[in-house]
């Protein structure tokens, strides 16, 4: 029998594959939102947290999510109802599916507002604004930027515009060829950054502060901001990692494929971790500035060492392309269901959810301007839509993945479907989707909630 393949195509080799889901795990999540959680969270005790939900959680629900994309060939909506139908389950688990095509509009409309910032920053940088700028005048900078909803609007726009049309190239045209370069230059300057922060006087302050946990700084809440952390970095519990799944060829290993990218994703968050705090020390910030933390800290580094100019443009190009290479993830689960489920093409379906993802970003953008003073549970709509999706709906999703392959799927079918051979591997993965990941990610929950 020919090898079953998806309607939308398939990747066009193993690397093809490490390099698009890599691309899609590595994004504002690790550069961007990494540090400042872990700054606003007191640091140590969080990263040994997170850490942890990566590999008891976040490792085994990626292999579940790509086993279950690659075994079903179709969009998450339609690959959970066709494998709960085969296991003679109730074909109601598509809307797990659904919930996730949900979250990843909600995702992408604010992650493209920030990608904005991002890009605004690459102008900035290479007009050599920063050359030399204090502190203060880095923050002021920022302050300008982010205040502005017309600016903010203009970046979003043309964000969203560039997210539509590589979604809209498709699988292989867009998606692989982009993100061969751009990871290991990214490594590399990240790598500088680090060579640059070992400089100042604070290096030491910076690992300890990421790495000497101090559990009294911790609370339940915090617990979760790691938690759901851990998805949100993996690009798990929506449907992501399922579609890039779903053209994965067979007789690729799921579980190697999975330990590398994890790595490969952790190891971008503790670089940019370990280039950011020196700094922060060294110029007597706050870890805890909140969302403008690497707008606000980085250009100081770029301001003082030689070259900085070229190198932040460089590396704000390289976030940017970073930030693309989650979007198009983020959108995809979308698309490659709303083709299938109302028959129209690629280009159609990219612009319909690109047109009410851009709609959506709006109220993130009002958010830190002219809508500040607009709070929902005492959330500005940034803060809600950010609580809501990487501290609910993904953790939330990744439960019900984790929970679908452990009892739903038959061993023998997940193992077949994982092509691993009866050992130590896939019993140990099998008892963390079963047990310890539904249960820890019911804890967390628990005790945000305060019932434990
Ligand atoms: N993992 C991406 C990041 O860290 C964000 C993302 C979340 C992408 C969920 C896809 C799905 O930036």
């Amino acid at each position: 029998m020919a090898e079953q393949v998806s309607i939308h195509g398939q990747w066009s080799s193993r690397l093809a594959f490490i390099l698009a889901a890599t691309g899609s795990a590595v994004g504002l999540g690790n550069i961007w939102k990494f540090p400042y959680i872990a700054g606003e969270n007191g640091g140590g005790a969080f990263v040994l947290i997170y850490l942890g939900c990566i590999i008891l959680i976040g490792i085994p629900i990626m292999m579940a999510e790509t086993m279950i994309g690659r075994h079903a060939r179709l969009n998450p909506v339609n690959a959970m109802k066709k494998l709960a139908l085969e296991s003679g389950a109730r074909s109601s688990w598509k809307y797990l599916g659904l919930m996730g095509v949900v979250a990843g509009f909600l995702i992408l409309s604010y992650y493209s507002v920030i990608a904005g910032w991002a890009m605004a920053y690459v102008v900035r940088t290479g007009a050599g604004i920063f050359e030399g700028a204090t502190a203060d005048g880095v923050a002021s900078i920022f302050k300008g930027l982010i205040s502005d909803p017309e600016r903010l609007m203009g970046w979003h726009t043309l964000f969203m515009l560039i997210t539509m049309l590589v979604v809209a190239r498709g699988v292989k045209g867009g998606l692989e060829k982009a993100v061969r370069f751009l990871m290991p230059t990214l490594f590399v300057l990240l790598f500088v950054l680090v060579g640059y922060a070992m400089n100042t006087d604070s290096f030491d302050k910076g690992l300890m502060f990421l790495f000497n946990p101090d559990f009294s700084k911790i609370n339940g809440a915090g617990v979760l901001t790691a938690m759901g952390h851990a998805f949100f970095t993996l690009s798990l519990g929506m449907g992501a990692i399922m579609v890039y799944g779903s053209y994965l060829p067979n007789n690729v290993s799921i579980a190697k494929t999975t330990f590398a990218i994890a790595a490969a994703d952790t190891l971008v968050a503790l670089l940019a971790g370990a280039a950011i705090f020196p700094i922060v020390f060294a110029n007597g910030l706050e870890p805890g500035a909140g969302p403008g933390l690497i707008f606000q800290t980085l250009p100081i580094a770029f301001g003082q060492m030689p070259g900085g100019a070229l190198f932040g443009t460089l590396f704000f190009v390289l976030l940017v392309f970073a930030a693309i290479s989650s979007s198009i993830s983020l959108i995809e689960p979308a698309v490659a269901w709303i083709m299938e489920r109302f028959s129209i093409s690629r280009g159609m379906a990219s612009f319909w959810c690109g047109l009410v993802t851009w709609f959506i970003g709006l109220g993130t953008i009002a958010s830190f301007n002219i809508g500040e003073e607009v709070k929902f549970f005492g959330l500005t709509f940034f803060d809600l839509l950010d609580y809501l999706t990487a501290n609910i709906m993904l953790p939330l999703g990744g439960l019900l993945i984790a929970l679908f392959a452990g009892w739903i799927m038959l061993a023998d079918k997940s193992r077949e479907a994982l092509e691993m051979k009866e050992g130590f591997v896939f019993m140990a993965w099998r008892f963390l989707v079963r047990f310890i990941a539904p249960l820890a990610v019911f804890v967390v929950f628990l005790k945000a909630i305060k019932v434990l």
